[in-house]
């Protein structure tokens, strides 16, 4: 199995690596192949919004780093998209990630989604915010998971680490099983059906 993370921080050290990668780490240990992609290494352009994508059977015609991110995403067997919250929402990262994604949904003229139809690519959404309410952006979380399944991805967990301006991450015992935990049951049964 094969599970990518997509930092959209521009932090690489910063909480939203440490999570994605601890998750990433739980699914290691039970034997999946792992690879993490960090904003900063990459140069991704927004959407053009030139159509071109549907236009004929390329995909996104923009050449940049985004079309490492679609061979990684369409060879992965899920992926996990961890964003740290801005003024309640994700990243401008991750919206340029987000929006990027158009381009493969497009069923009539993406060759890679008509093989794949039927077979959900697996998504786990992170979160991460400074205030402690995990519970504060709620309703913007439920809206994301939304988004993405309306979109044709199997949003398998949202997860939410809060009260990042107390404690980083890092410094987060409890966190450490946990998070490894949702790697490991990415590779398991309880996300498999
Ligand atoms: C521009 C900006 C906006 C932020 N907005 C929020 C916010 O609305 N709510 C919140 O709880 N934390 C907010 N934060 C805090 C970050 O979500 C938090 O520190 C996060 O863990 C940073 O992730 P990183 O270490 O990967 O950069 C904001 C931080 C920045 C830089």
């Amino acid at each position: 199995m094969k599970i990518i993370g997509i930092i959209a921080s521009p932090r690489k050290e910063g909480n939203t690596a440490w999570i994605v990668n601890k998750i990433l780490e739980g699914a290691k240990e039970q034997g999946a192949q792992t690879q993490s992609f960090y904003w900063g290494d990459l140069d991704i352009k927004p959407c053009q919004s030139c159509y071109g994508c549907k236009q004929g059977d390329r995909g996104c015609v923009v050449d940049d780093d985004m079309q490492k991110l679609y061979g990684a995403i369409e060879d992965a067997d899920a992926f996990i998209l961890g964003s740290p919250v801005y003024m309640g929402q994700m990243s401008a990262q991750a919206k340029i990630f987000t929006d990027r994604l158009f381009a493969r949904y497009s069923p009539r003229f993406s060759p890679h989604f008509k093989e794949e139809k039927g077979a959900k690519k697996k998504l786990i959404l992170v979160f991460d915010q400074g205030n402690p309410d995990s519970r504060l952006f709620q309703e913007y979380f439920d809206y994301t998971k939304k988004m993405f399944q309306l979109f044709e991805f199997d949003v398998k967990d949202v997860v939410v680490v809060a009260g990042m301006r107390n404690e980083p991450a890092l410094e987060r015992k409890e966190l450490h099983a946990a998070l490894k935990d949702i790697g490991s049951s990415l590779v398991s049964e309880r996300f498999q059906e």
